[in-house]
């Protein structure tokens, strides 16, 4: 049996991916790429939802594609690509635009989420129609799969509606795509802010572990990290976020379960396993961010990585669009 086709994008908008997107995102994606037919892209277009400078877009988009490929993206395996790359997504999207409600796209929460960063009435239009075009990424691959966190599922459903809309007025099209929950996303946490999720919008940069840090600002960070005034190293989320989210980075990073851990650090206090979780965390990273800087110092090896993968993707969406087209009249 062919195996599943999986979507997934990632925004260029930060400098670096951080921690968070690392373990709940990017090493699922590599992961996934031995049992899925898998598409990755950088979502552009999304990016450009709020305003965004171009020449900062341009380089961010760069910096994600080959951190993806530093992470262990296998070019060949997958297909990598920039979404703006590929032409037929803004083309999927007006037609899909053109069959939602305007009362269908106001339900979408995260709008308002994001828009209330603005003011509702200076949101782009653009920022209240993302999620029809996150609809049209993945329709146009035809995706299986869909891996989504809890704040996503409401646009997979989105999706699914705006496909089988687009079946029955006129003809089967699309494949209606399934949410899936990959087992192991972890939620990781600030490390100023333990209980808040670790967001590129965090705050303090202090939170956040970014992926191509050097070694010194990450030991320093996660040295600092807030904990709570006891000494005990135990898995207590509501008690101790902070040494619970650190033993979450360093359970994901070594594998090795977290009651083996807290065995481990029974009696030691804090400093010890600080220290053991920052290695970890630079042993991780540095390689990384060795490749991603190699790549991006080759700017033609860059183009020509990210040229397979936007004519991978192209002869896929093509062939949709083809029927698309066809289908509504054009
Ligand atoms: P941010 O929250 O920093 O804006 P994005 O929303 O661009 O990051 O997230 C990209 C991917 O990384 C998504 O799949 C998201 O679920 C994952 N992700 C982001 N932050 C975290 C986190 N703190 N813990 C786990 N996964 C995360
Ligand atoms: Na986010």
């Amino acid at each position: 049996m062919a195996r599943p086709r999986v979507l997934s994008g990632i925004q260029p908008t930060a400098d670096s991916f951080h921690l968070g997107n690392y373990l709940g995102a990017v090493r699922q994606w590599v992961a996934m790429q031995e049992t899925h037919d898998a598409f990755y892209c950088v979502v552009d277009l999304h990016a450009i939802t709020v305003p965004t400078e171009p020449d900062a877009l341009r380089r961010r988009s760069r910096v994600a594609a080959a951190q993806l490929f530093a992470c262990g993206l296998d070019p060949e395996q997958s297909t990598v690509f920039v979404q703006s790359h590929v032409r037929e997504h803004t083309e999927l999207a007006w037609v899909l635009i053109c069959l939602t409600g305007m009362g269908e796209a106001a339900r979408m929460t995260q709008f308002k989420d994001k828009a209330a960063k603005f003011g509702e009435s200076a949101a782009s239009v653009g920022l209240f129609t993302y999620p029809i075009l996150q609809a049209a990424d993945i329709l146009l691959y035809q995706a299986n799969q869909v891996p989504v966190g809890v704040d996503q599922k409401q646009h997979v459903e989105l999706t699914r509606d705006l496909g089988q809309r687009f079946n029955h007025r006129f003809g089967e099209t699309f494949t209606l795509p399934e949410p899936f929950i990959p087992k192991e996303v972890e939620k990781i946490t600030d490390l100023q802010n333990p209980t808040a999720k670790m967001s590129k919008s965090s705050s303090s940069p202090a939170g956040i572990l970014d992926v191509l840090e050097q070694p010194g600002p990450l030991r320093k960070k996660v040295m600092r990290a807030v904990t709570d005034t006891g000494s005990e190293v135990l898995f207590d989320e509501e008690n101790k976020p902070g040494v619970s989210n650190l033993l979450r980075i360093q359970s994901a990073l070594t594998g090795t379960p977290i009651p083996d851990l807290v065995a481990r650090y029974e009696g030691q206090g804090y400093g010890t396993f600080k220290k053991d979780v920052a290695e970890a965390v630079v042993e991780t990273f540095a390689p990384i961010r060795e490749r991603t800087e190699k790549l991006l110092s080759d700017e033609k090896e860059l183009d020509r990585l990210l040229a397979i993968g936007a004519e991978r993707a192209s002869e896929v969406a093509r062939r949709t669009m083809a029927t698309v087209r066809e289908r509504v009249g054009f």
